[in-house]
This record gives C-alpha cells, sequence and structure tokens, in this order.
C-alpha cells in the first residue's frame, strides 16, 4: 500500500522525525534551497542515507541508525518471527559500516543490540521504537544542559568562528557547538557567528547558515582559508566546534580543517571550545592516532554539486576529518561537565565522576 508524505515542517529541529510507524529524513545533501523529506523504508536504506550524506553530524547519524534497527528489527520479525534475531545481524553490520568516525553511531548500535539481547520470540517493534526515541531524546536534553554549559564560559559580547556544521541538523536538536551558541547568543554574549564554508560538502555553508538565519542569529559566510585572517583582525573570542570522536585523552576527531583551525587560534590567542555529549567520547581510544579517520571519493574535492571542475587526470587526497590534540583545546563542553584544558586523568573522572 503506497504511503503518502507527511506535510512536516521543514526546520532545522526537525531533520529526523518518526512519524506515523515510519522514518523521516530532512534530506541534507540538497539544503538550503530544497527542503525535502525522504522515507526509509528499510535498514539498508538507512545505511545508504548515512553513507550518501542524506544526514550527517555524529549524534545524528547514531540517532538514524538506532531508528534503522526499529525498521531492519519489524521487516525480519514480520518475515522470520522468532528467528527474527539472527536474520537482523546483517543489518546491524551493514548500518555499522555505513560511516566510520563518528563513534555516535557504535555507541547507539550497542544500546539497541542491548536492547535486542534481552528480548525474547516477541515483536521486538515496540522495545527497540523506546529505545531509539529515548536515545533521540537523551540527545536533545544533553545538547540544551551543555549548550548553557559553554555559554557559561563566553564573557562577551564577542564573535566566534564555528567550522562544519555542529547544529540542530547534526544532532537531535538544538546543537552541540550551535547549542552552546545558541544559548550564549540567548544570553547576549555573541554580536557575530562566522561560519567555516566548510569544502567539499559545504556544510558551513548550506547548513549552519541555514539553520542560524532561521533562528536570526546574525551569521557571516567565510572560505576556510579566511579564518586565520579574521583571527588575525582581532574580536574573535571563540572558536566552536562540535566533534565526531573525543578519545581516552581528550583528542578531539572533527571535520578536516578542525585542526588548522586550532592552529591558529593558538597563535593568535583565540581559545577553542568543543561542544559534545558524553556519547562522543571513546575512552575506548587511548589517543586521537587510533581514531580511524574517513577517507571519502576524490570526486567531492574535483568537483562541486555534481561537476566536475578539477583538472582531469590529477587526483585529490579526501580525508574528511582530523584530529586537534588535546593540548590546543582549552574546554570540552558535556551534558556532565566542563573539562578545562583536557587529559587523560580529567577525561577518566568525567566519564566515571
Ligand atoms: O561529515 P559530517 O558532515 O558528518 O561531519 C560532521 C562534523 O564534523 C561535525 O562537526 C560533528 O559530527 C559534530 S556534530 C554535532
Amino acid at each position: 500500500m503506497e504511503v503518502p508524505m507527511p506535510n512536516i515542517q521543514p526546520h532545522a529541529d526537525n531533520a529526523i522525525v518518526w512519524h506515523d510507524e515510519h522514518l523521516y529524513l530532512l534530506d541534507q545533501r540538497i539544503l538550503p534551497l530544497q527542503t525535502e523529506f525522504i522515507r526509509l523504508n528499510t535498514g539498508d536504506e538507512v545505511a545508504n542515507a548515512i553513507r550518501d550524506m542524506v544526514v550527517r553530524g555524529a549524534p545524528a547519524i547514531g540517532i538514524t541508525a538506532a531508528f534503522g534497527v526499529v525498521i531492519a528489527a519489524r521487516s525480519v520479525w514480520e518475515k522470520e518471527g522468532a528467528g527474527w534475531k539472527e536474520a537482523m545481524a546483517a543489518d546491524l553490520t551493514t548500518l555499522a559500516a555505513s560511516r566510520p568516525t563518528a563513534v555516535n553511531l557504535f555507541w547507539a548500535l550497542e544500546r539497541m543490540q542491548k536492547v535486542i539481547a534481552g528480548l525474547g520470540a516477541e515483536n521486538p517493534t515496540p522495545r527497540l521504537l523506546a529505545e531509539a526515541q529515548a536515545i533521540h531524546r537523551e540527545d536533545i536534553a544533553a545538547n540544551r544542559r551543555l549548550g548553557d554549559l559553554g555559554a557559561d564560559l563566553i564573557a562577551g559580547p564577542t564573535s566566534v568562528i564555528t567550522h562544519c556544521n555542529a547544529g540542530a541538523l547534526a544532532t537531535g536538536g538544538y546543537g552541540t557547538a550551535l547549542g552552546v551558541i545558541r544559548s550564549a547568543f540567548a544570553a547576549g554574549k555573541i554580536k557575530q557567528v562566522y561560519a567555516d564554508e566548510t569544502r567539499p560538502w559545504l556544510q558551513g555553508s548550506r547548513l549552519t547558515a541555514w539553520e542560524l538565519n532561521q533562528d536570526e542569529i546574525p551569521v557571516t559566510l567565510l572560505i576556510d582559508g579566511a579564518a586565520a585572517s579574521l583571527m588575525a583582525r582581532g574580536g574573535i573570542g571563540w572558536i566552536i566546534v562540535g566533534s565526531d570522536r573525543i578519545a581516552a585523552n581528550g583528542d578531539v576527531a572533527n571535520k578536516i580543517g578542525t585542526y588548522g583551525l586550532a592552529v591558529a587560534a593558538k597563535y593568535h590567542g583565540v581559545k577553542v571550545m568543543v561542544a559534545a555529549p558524553t556519547s562522543t567520547v571513546d575512552m575506548s581510544v587511548a589517543t586521537g592516532a587510533d581514531i580511524p579517520i574517513e577517507e571519502r571519493a576524490a570526486a567531492e574535492v574535483l568537483g562541486c554539486g555534481g561537476k566536475q571542475l578539477g583538472t582531469p587526470g590529477v587526483d585529490a587526497w579526501n580525508p574528511v576529518f582530523d584530529v586537534t590534540p588535546a593540548s590546543m583545546v582549552d574546554a570540552i563542553v558535556t551534558e556532565r561537565g566542563v573539562v578545562h584544558r583536557p587529559n587523560a586523568e580529567k577525561m577518566a573522572n568525567l566519564m566515571t565522576g
């Protein structure tokens, strides 16, 4: 039976929607000029949507994967009945293989697997759906809390630079770096946000600018290479970014270009804040050197908007994340508290305290 597309309001806080027993994603590949939702019907479709950047941003990837488990379990249970658990092992593997760097994906799948382990032959959908919705809800609450904690660190009024999109679109809602910016703006501490364009997917230009503009927070776009010159002019109080994975010693993996931004920030005496929920902290990796860094197709760099622009025959290197050493980070802000000048001991205290 054909299910009609619901009329969902295309807002950054509405990018992952469970509606009438279906998962809908706001297609982030075509924002902001087009606002379209896609309905996902199978675990494979959810994995493809994550890999192909329909949804992106560490917490959003984890939440989406959790709903992917619900969809996959529902379908195998309908087909296999009591043997559903064995039958869905392939879906779990496919979801886990969708993107390698954001640990929130593996964290969310682990939570879903724990629920699966506790289920029997009964219909798994209600329990799994409740868990996916809890993951979604908890992420929004974490962002609101860390947003306020991060805003407390900003003396203001000042201007800030952010990189990529660590906003509502990248999370369950409100955002991490943009959550801090939202809270700080509401407290009158932010004059201007500068958004790095973020080659090659233009998350800054297409997504961060769109969602800040929706909230009437003043935002100016920069090409990534202009950030150091802007810092040299003065008036930038903080660099505020999100993260895809934070190692046990406080090293931070985030969108390629974050490391360069932190180097420039140190030179110019600008502070660096990393805003992330504790679901982004991976205590099983000792340092950033152990974090797998995704490399995507050269075509993403050699072209733009599907059009080839680079020199034919010339290759491109396309790592999509980098690691900023803990020593270059002034504060890691999580929903459990702030870690100033992070190191292994302080990270362990945060995660166990
Ligand atoms: O490749 P993307 O768009 O998934 O990269 C996203 C980022 O690097 C974000 O900064 C990070 O996931 C934090 S999102 C709150």
